[in-house]
């Protein structure tokens, strides 16, 4: 009993209508520990209070059948139970145990779901209840203003594809949280596809007059085991984000390093860097790619939530293009499901670094693999 990493405690009882001379007879260890029981055969109102719980136990131990009941348990960090109480056989007394499982984990997950849920739909909305404004407003006064109809109209569009990118995103970061656990298995070169990311995303950087400058990207200067889609939505995700936080004339830098040792990849480089994913351990060698701005930078107090779903920076400008607020979270799973890191540095003011890296394989192994 206890080896049983479940609290468990055995209870008896002699007077149904006297819920004071309900007695712990056994607490195991787990049981010990939760319920901070020290001497032996206590009283059990003074370990649990909880009225569910004693109630529970008085129907295994009088009823003689099985009752279940929650408990919470307070705290710094609060845990959540489920407490099973079975009725024990015994000729000279009414004895019944209690079983104690824990679902704190459980609860955490179900509310980040009904969160995500309510987060999600309330992002779907906003546009969605704006495109219905302009539809009313199109089949009323806006109805013989050419003007007015054709400003609306290019509104709308923007609002619609507003929806289809939220959608897009939500998708895709379902897509790869299901094949989260399954690490990529083929050869790839992340240079070249950090290279193909660029030529894709130079017009617009142009357009917004901010200059691409690269450093050490070489195509074929690294292996990895790798999705190619997946890093190249990581590249243009996060290089994405740094052209759209910069201003006119700025520069973002894209610096790759073919061999990175993991040490230097995640240290806390001056204090300022923090480790949003860190990656395993278990390879001695990895390749970066960092990614630096001068655009407004983002306060400390910001960085740890980053990759949350749908966490945005409150007051910051992103020009026209707003964002969906899901893209660091699919670089988070992307680099998770590649067993890799992602840090960030910023000093307010002075822009962001955020930096990735993947293990890397020699080509001898991969051909013998
Ligand atoms: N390079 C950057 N400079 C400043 N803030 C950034 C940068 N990259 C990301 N952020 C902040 O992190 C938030 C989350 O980023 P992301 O998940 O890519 O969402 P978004 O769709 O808004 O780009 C952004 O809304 C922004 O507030
Ligand atoms: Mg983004």
């Amino acid at each position: 009993m206890n080896a049983l990493p479940d609290p468990v405690l055995a209870v008896s009882g002699r007077e149904a209508d006297d819920l004071t001379d309900r007695r712990i007879r056994f607490a195991n260890d787990a049981a010990r520990e939760l319920l901070r029981i020290q001497g032996e055969r206590g009283l059990l109102v003074t370990a649990i209070r909880d009225p569910a719980v004693l109630e529970a136990a008085d129907e295994a131990l009088f009823g003689g059948i099985d009752a279940e009941a929650t408990m919470e348990v307070g705290g710094a960090l609060p845990r959540s139970f489920r407490v099973f109480a079975r009725p024990l056989a015994d000729d000279s007394e009414r004895l019944a145990l209690l079983v104690f499982r824990e679902e704190t984990e459980l609860r955490r997950v179900e509310r980040t779901r009904a969160d995500f849920l309510a987060n999600a739909s309330h992002e779907l909305r906003t546009p969605l209840a704006s495109l219905t404004g302009f539809i009313e407003t199109l089949r009323g006064h806006a109805r013989e203003d050419a003007g007015a109809r054709d400003r609306f109209l290019s509104i709308m569009q923007a609002q619609a594809q507003r929806m289809s990118r939220l959608i897009d995103d939500l998708m895709s970061l379902s897509r790869i949280e299901l094949a989260e656990r399954q690490a990529p298995c083929d050869p790839l070169d992340p240079a070249g596809a950090v290279l193909d990311v660029i030529d894709a995303l130079a017009p617009g950087a142009q357009e917004r007059q901010v200059t691409l400058q690269t450093q050490g990207l070489v195509r074929g200067a690294a292996t990895i085991l790798g999705d190619r889609d997946q890093v190249i939505q990581v590249a243009q995700n996060l290089i994405d984000n740094a052209i759209k936080y910069s201003p006119k004339g700025g520069i973002v830098r894209i610096a790759f390093q073919a061999q990175a040792p993991v040490d230097f990849v995640m240290a806390a480089g001056g204090g300022s860097r923090l480790a949003l994913l860190t990656p395993d351990h278990g390879t001695d060698t990895y390749c970066e790619l960092a990614i630096s701005d001068c655009g407004p930078g983002i306060a400390r107090e910001h960085l740890p939530r980053l990759t949350e779903r749908f966490y945005r920076v409150e007051g910051q400008k992103s020009g026209e293009r707003s964002g969906t607020g899901l893209g660091l979270a699919i670089v988070k799973h992307i680099m998770n499901r590649h067993r890799g890191g992602l840090s960030v540095e910023s000093t307010p003011g002075a822009g962001a670094t955020f930096r990735v890296c993947f293990p890397t394989v020699t080509v001898a192994n991969v051909t013998m693999a």
